[in-house]
């Protein structure tokens, strides 16, 4: 019988628990992108804490595209010998830690003026009304190399993997949506040539980093409105990464902020759940590939973890905010105290002033 605490694998990392704490963006680190003394003391928290695995904020892979302030950067090698300090002091501590790749586009409001902004056509991102300027065949390749460079420095660097950020309406999910996508090239119109981009980009990287060198994708289950990316088109996409060697899926959301008025809903003929909002979806992706799969979003209670492990094939289960509050709640957990998160889920957690538990004001 699997259990939460045991070693487990993810491609070739080798975890010492089922936990992983899913990328969070930090605001913490230099304008440019750099580390801090407050980032390190950050990851070394919850490397002490027994993160089985910790997925860093998410990274920008290239300079001027930089969809929060305060997110880390991975845009060219100045970053290698300060990150090799980090991935070495979680080491230290037996974790692992992944860094999360990604081009934000217009699902952002920060600096939107003074840039361009990449998206795969001109349709205005329904929560921020940006428009984003259609890729033409080089800003594709040139975003794909940035991504592939990228992680090639993770690797350098001391990371055990990378995750690509496929989800969250971000410039790749955006592609795979049948509403933000309405190219008619190669990458654009049915299912097969809306995920090129999110391949090719799997490729290069695969090309830079060898076999052996762990490369996740988060995607969203379903995008949770008429006209969106479907989870039937989930399902079909991660098939494809499993056919192409992908290391692991975190199926994701993005619903955090308004679980409230959707948890109890049906999306797709399934049901978002309160303890653990995408279970349902990633049940059933868990049933039909091989490939491991990551849930995250709205786990608070050990028991129900548990028996989702017991019950599933699932395989991590990767946590958020309830690590801004607590990061040593794995290890609380592990050494009896098994009384749910303290996290109350009032999604506050972003602050000018860095991104941390309001609530509880970084008590642990
Ligand atoms: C402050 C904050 C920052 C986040 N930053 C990221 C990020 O950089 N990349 C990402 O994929 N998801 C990000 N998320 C989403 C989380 O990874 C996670 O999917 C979501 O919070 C649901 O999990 P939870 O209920 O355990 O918080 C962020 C969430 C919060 C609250």
């Amino acid at each position: 019988m699997k259990t939460l605490y045991e070693k487990a694998k993810l491609g070739n990392i080798i975890a010492s628990n089922r936990f992983i704490r899913s990328a969070t963006w930090e605001n913490m680190a230099s304008e440019e992108g750099h580390m801090t003394n407050e980032l390190y003391e950050l990851y070394e928290e919850l490397a002490k804490g027994e993160v089985g695995i910790i997925i860093t904020g998410y990274a920008n892979i290239v300079k001027e595209e930089k969809p929060n302030a305060g997110m880390m950067g991975m845009y060219n090698d100045s970053f290698i010998d300060e990150y090799r300090k980090l991935t070495n002091i979680v080491h230290a501590h037996g974790s692992k830690i992944i860094m999360q790749l990604a081009y934000g586009g217009t699902k952002t409001t920060y600096n939107v003026e003074d840039r361009i902004i990449f998206a795969p056509s001109e349709v205005p991102d329904l929560t921020t009304n940006v428009k984003g300027k259609p890729m033409s065949r080089e800003d594709i390749e040139y975003i794909i190399e940035a991504f592939a460079e990228a992680g090639r420095r993770a690797k350098e660097s001391g990371f055990d993997g990378v995750e690509v950020h496929g989800a969250h309406t971000y410039l790749i999910n955006q592609f795979l949506s049948p509403y933000y996508n309405k190219r008619t090239d190669e990458y654009g119109g049915c299912l097969e040539n809306r995920m090129r981009f999110l391949l090719e980009i799997y490729q290069r990287i695969r090309e830079k980093v060898g076999t052996s060198f762990p490369i996740l994708v988060k995607l969203t289950a379903t995008e949770f409105f008429d006209g969106g990316l479907t989870f039937q088109e989930t399902i079909q996409i991660c098939k494809e990464l499993e056919r192409i060697g992908c290391d692991g899926i975190e199926l994701s959301g993005n619903i955090h902020g308004k679980a409230k008025s959707m948890v109890g809903k049906i999306f797709d003929g399934h049901e978002l759940v309160s303890e653990g909002y995408f279970i349902e979806y990633a049940k059933i992706i868990s049933n039909e590939t091989n490939i491991p799969i990551i849930t995250v979003g709205g786990f608070r209670d050990i028991t129900i973890i548990e028996r989702i492990l017991t019950e599933t094939n699932i395989d991590f289960f990767a946590l958020s905010r309830p690590l801004l509050t607590e990061p040593h709640l794995i290890k609380r957990w592990k050494t009896g105290d098994r009384t749910p998160a303290k996290c109350i889920r009032c999604s506050k957690c972003r602050t000018p002033e860095g991104n941390y538990c309001v609530t509880f004001n970084k008590v642990n």
